[in-house]
Formats: structure tokens, sequence, C-alpha cells
């Protein structure tokens, strides 16, 4: 490797050795604390990634692809395992704040990592509120279910839809944002309960849909629209697996991130995976398909129309609740995190990365995102916003995958506790990765494409007018050691 490196201009890349330098620095001088175990990791993963997705979303899945909607949750998987084990390399290797903003950084060049840390607010940041509104949908669906009551539209609904604000949204989004700003170890006790009740209530859903309502005529006929049908839902149903990566960004938070992180985000996808298809199954198999994609709560319809039992729906209902809860505490959390990064970096501004010294978090940062997505989730609808989140989450995963392998050939000396397999000489894998990114994202509509760029165009004129002139790299560089 030569001596130095390119550091200014936006192709800069910080060393990856500056960057756990950097947190060290950072602990030192009342960082975050190193609080989390291999067990709250995975359980912040099962609570990224469970909620809107399996409780909602499926239905516009089924809607797509009828029953075969089942392959359409395999295929999302399986274009999410490559993505995993590149996340899994890369959070061993730099087990840094920031997710793949900081993993761009060191490898694609600060534009790059920019382009991912903006990318990522659709993932995070965005998603809060949509998943937010779907919150609000289904605490109606509960008090509908259990006090024959709902509240009305003016204030339970966005603009778009009739409304005037969406109150349950901003109620649900003020909440987390208190529980956040009081600390990690708080979260991870909260999150570890809630992830506890929403496994327990998927178990009860499949058991209670398998004993009382599974029929083989639901199942037919299996697959309406052809494998297009079954892609196109895989596009939409990849949202349900989005926040296994939310692991990643809480690295400077773990206690033994080399070993643990790989260990979490893996282990979260698969488990998400198993009961995802179990679930899917259950539900197909129990109520025909017209019924589940009509429905905005479809796991409750299950349970209500194709079981026939009431109370179980009203509990399936809370459950939802419960689980979207603890999506959205994660998520969140992961936004902050990847805020603080950019801004320690002088992407943004410096102030807001400051670490209360009594709780451990960065509260202002956390009051002001909060605050955001309130604005958002009070005003936006949900259906729209997910297939955005999509597209730059999977475009976030595409640079991963690239990531992996230009470190590999840039970096071959680094320390890497976890490695992707067939990645190097010949990335396989990665390449496979790559193409199952493509194709999901070209079966998503036009006007996702547009605002997706819109996005994106806003973010590169923020960076040539701000970010690049602020950038500590830029200002001071850096030699590689
Ligand atoms: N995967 C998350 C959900 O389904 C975003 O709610």
């Amino acid at each position: 490797m030569g001596a130095s490196r390119r550091t200014t201009g936006p192709w800069a890349v910080k060393d990856h050795k500056r960057l756990i330098k950097d947190t060290e620095t950072g602990a030192e001088e009342g960082g975050l604390k190193r609080a989390v175990g291999a067990l709250d990791l995975t359980a912040l993963g099962i609570g990224a990634v469970i909620g809107t997705g399996i409780f909602v979303i499926i239905g516009e899945g089924i809607g797509l692809a009828g029953p075969a909607v089942i392959l359409s949750f395999i295929l999302a998987a399986v274009t999410c395992v490559f993505s995993a084990l590149c996340y899994a390399e890369l959070a061993s290797s730099i087990p840094v704040s920031g997710s793949a903003y900081t993993y761009a950084y060191a490898t694609l060049g600060e534009l790059v990592a920019w382009i991912i840390g903006w990318d990522l607010i659709l993932e995070y940041g965005v998603s809060v509120a949509a998943v937010a509104v779907g919150w609000g949908g289904n605490l109606n669906e509960f008090l509908e279910n259990t006090f024959s009551f709902s509240l009305p539209d003016s204030i339970a609904t966005s603009p778009s839809d009739g409304g005037v604000f969406n109150l349950p949204a901003v109620f649900i989004v003020l909440a987390v944002m208190f529980v956040l700003s009081r600390g990690v170890r708080e979260t991870a006790k909260a999150n570890l309960i809630m992830v506890g009740i929403k496994l327990l209530i998927l178990a009860f859903f499949i058991i209670v849909a398998f004993s009382t309502a599974f029929s083989s005529d639901n199942l037919t006929p299996f697959a309406p629209h052809g494998t297009d049908g079954v892609v196109s839902a895989a596009a939409v149903i990849f949202f349900a697996y989005i926040g296994f990566d939310a692991v990643s960004t809480g690295a400077e938070e773990a206690k033994e991130p080399k070993r643990d992180l790989p260990l979490a985000i893996i282990g979260s996808l698969i488990i998400c995976t198993i009961i995802y298809i179990l679930v899917s199954v259950a539900a197909v198999g129990s109520l025909d398909a017209k019924s589940l994609q009509e429905s905005d709560a479809p796991l409750a319809a299950v349970l209500d129309d194709g079981a026939g039992i009431s109370w179980a729906a009203s509990l399936l209902a809370f459950g939802a609740l419960v689980a979207i809860t603890s999506v959205m505490l994660t998520i969140f959390y992961g936004q902050t995190r990847i805020f603080f990064a950019m801004a320690r970096d002088g992407l943004m501004p410096r102030g807001i990365a400051k670490v209360n010294p009594r709780t451990g978090t960065p509260v202002a940062l956390t009051y002001g995102m909060g605050v955001a997505i309130a604005i958002l989730a009070a005003l936006v609808p949900l259906t729209e916003i997910v297939k955005l989140v999509n597209i730059g989450t999977l475009f976030a995963f595409l640079l991963v995958n690239v990531g992996v392998v230009v470190l590999r050939a840039t970096k071959p000396e680094m320390e890497r506790p976890f490695k992707v397999p067939l990645a190097w000489p010949v990335p396989i894998f990665p390449l496979i990765g790559v193409g199952l990114i493509i194709y999901l994202m070209t079966k998503l509509p036009g006007e996702t494409w547009i605002r997706f760029v819109g996005w994106m165009a806003i973010g590169l004129a923020i960076y040539f007018f701000y970010g690049r002139s602020h950038s500590l790299l830029q200002r001071h560089g850096e030699r590689e050691s």
C-alpha cells in the first residue's frame, strides 16, 4: 500500500484505524457507554425488524402475489442475506457508530459516505414516521375491536387521508423519544420486554391459525399474478426485513463488538425469516387472499374472520402495537447514532453530537430528531413512504456490498473477525447480492424512483454547500499510519 491516502476532495477516505481511535478518545471524553451484550444486540435486531411489515404490509404483498407471498418473503430474505453477511464483516472490522455511513467513509470516500448517510435518513428517520402512522392505525383497530370505540378521523389521520393531523402517531413518536433520551441501558431493557411480547403474540397467532382455520382451499390459486407478482410483492415486503442492520448502528455501545455484532446481525435475520415464513403460511392458509388484501390489519382479520375468535384478534392488535413500538425504538435509536457519527465528522453541525454526561446519550440530538419525526408523522400517509424507504434501503445495501469488495482490495491486511464467504478474489456473494438488490429495485414504481432521485439531489446540494467546507477530514487531513 502507498504511504499516503487521499485526504482532500470528495473522494477523501478516512482511515479505519483512525475511526476506531476517534471512538476510543470519544469514550474517554464521555462518549457512548459500552453496555450492550449479544442477547441485547439480537433483540435490537428483532426489535427493529418485526413490525409494520408483517402486521400491515403483508396485505399489500398478498394483493400483488396472492398466497405466493410466501415465496416473496423467501426472495426478500435471500436478498437480505448477502447484505447481512457484508454488514457482519464491516461491523466486526470497524465497530464504530454510524453503520453503512461509517463503512463508506473508510472505503469509498467522503462523498459516498455522505450519500449513504443522507440515504439512511430514508431507511431510519422517515421510516420511523411511517411506522408511527402504522401504530396509530393499529391503535384504532385495537380500540374498535376491544371497546367498540375509535378516534375520529380528524385527529387520527394525515391531511391527505382527510384528517387534520395524526395525534396517535405524534404521541408514540414523543413517547419513544423520551425513553431513548433516558439512556441506552433503559432502552435495551424496554426493548427486550417488547421483543418477548411480540414473539409470544406471533407464536400465539401461528398456533391459533393452524389449529382452527387452516385449509388448503385458501391456497388456490397459489400465484394468480405469476412470477412478476411474486417479485413485485418481494420489493414491497422487503420492508418487513429492514432493521437487522440497525444492530450495527449500536456498535460503540457493544461490550464485545467483534464477536457479538456478526452473531446478532445474522442471527436476527435468520430468526425473523423463520417467523415470517411460518406467519405467512398460517395467514394465507387461514383466510382467503381477497379478505386479507382488503384488511388494514390482516393478521387480526385472520383471527377474527378466519378463526372466528374476536378476543384473539384484540390480543393480536395489542401485540402489533407493542411490536411496532419496538421497531420505532430501535430504528429511532439507529438514526440518532448515524447523525451522531455524521456530526462528529463535521458533515452536520458538530454541536448536535454532544453527549449528556448523566445519561450517556446525545440528548439534544434525540429531542431534535423526535420533533422533526413527529411533525412528519402528523402529516404524512403510510403507503407511498414504505416504497421510498425500501428504495433507499436497497441502495444502502448495494453500496455496502460494493464496500466489502473495495475494502478487501484496498486494505487486505485489515483485521476481519468475520469474513463474507466467497467474496475474494472473485466476489461471487457480493455480486449475487448486488444483482438481487437491483432486481428488486427495478420492480418499484416510477414515482418512487423520482422521489428517491429528488431526495438524493437535495443531499448532494447540502454536501457541496455545507459538508465539504465543514468536514473535519478535509480541514485537518490525515496520513495513513
Ligand atoms: N421491518 C420494520 C417493520 O416491518 C421496518 O416495521
